[in-house]
């Protein structure tokens, strides 16, 4: 029998990137219960349909629940630009959060007209970021370039070599061109990326990372709460480097559990 707690996280990604989120809601409340699921079997999530992210992500969150999980937090753009309205739908009582809302307000209160978003195939063709900065801001010129390939290498664990920054690099190429003055680091992942990334578009850029900004967006909705730790580590697939990566980026012993949809 699962015990259900009041408050329990359930935080989900295609894999390693929302422990981007986690990362930063261990910050600011290092005792928060969660729970977080990486669907690494079926990764990478952002160069799928919608409609098959949207039913991954129903999948993601009933085996959150089944854990007791009682909110979701959406910690990847590709399911926060195509399974909301389903994610909505499946579970009508439970409070959701996701962070492309959050990064587009973000954006629009720092920019001074030229945003870059970088993201996933999925988040790319939503065009999520555009309508959304627009709403707060309008007129924002808002250029989005998908990078499909810096999952696969994150998921890998290829961090650091000179062929990442390369390809970091010929991304941001198109961005650099327009002369954009913020950029939104639109995928949970691509904060593990950020320094390499940052040297690479430029200081005058501000860079504005979602995975943080929905950690402020929960903070004010008074969901963050000093809990006991209860902190529970699953991923659908193993890779013997995900809990090397899991441990160097959030700096304390992570304890992997296999997870089955
Ligand atoms: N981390 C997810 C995101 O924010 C996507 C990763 C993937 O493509 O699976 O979009």
């Amino acid at each position: 029998v699962r015990l259900s707690f009041p408050d329990m996280l359930g935080i989900f990604d295609s894999g390693i990137g929302g422990l981007t989120v986690v990362k930063e809601l261990l910050r600011r409340q290092p005792d928060a219960d969660f729970i977080y699921l990486g669907d690494r079997a079926r990764a990478p999530y952002g160069s799928k349909t919608a409609d098959v992210i949207a039913r991954y992500a129903v999948e993601d969150a009933q085996f959150l629940i089944s854990q007791g999980a009682d909110v979701l937090v959406v910690a990847c753009n590709s399911m926060s630009a195509y399974a909301m309205d389903a994610l909505k739908a499946a579970f009508p009582s439970i409070p959701l959060f996701e962070v492309i809302g959050p990064g587009a307000r973000a954006a629009a209160a720092v920019t001074k007209g030229r945003v870059g978003v970088i993201g996933t195939h999925a988040t790319k063709k939503s065009g999520a970021y555009e309508r959304l900065i627009n709403d707060v801001r309008a007129k924002t010129d808002v250029q989005t370039v998908s990078c499909p390939l810096f999952v696969p290498l994150l998921e890998e664990g290829v961090l650091n070599p000179r062929e990442t920054k390369l390809i970091i690099k010929r991304y941001l190429a198109p961005l650099r061109t327009s002369q954009i003055d913020t950029l939104v680091l639109g995928c949970t992942h691509y904060p593990l990326l950020r320094e390499w990334i940052e040297p690479r578009i430029g200081h005058r850029v501000t860079i504005v990372d979602p995975s943080s900004t929905i950690v402020d967006e929960m903070t004010e909705r008074g969901v963050i709460k000093s809990g006991s730790g209860r902190q529970s580590y699953f991923f659908t697939d193993d890779n013997p480097r995900t809990r090397e990566l899991a441990e160097a980026w959030l700096k304390r012993p992570v304890n992997i559990e296999k997870a089955t949809i």
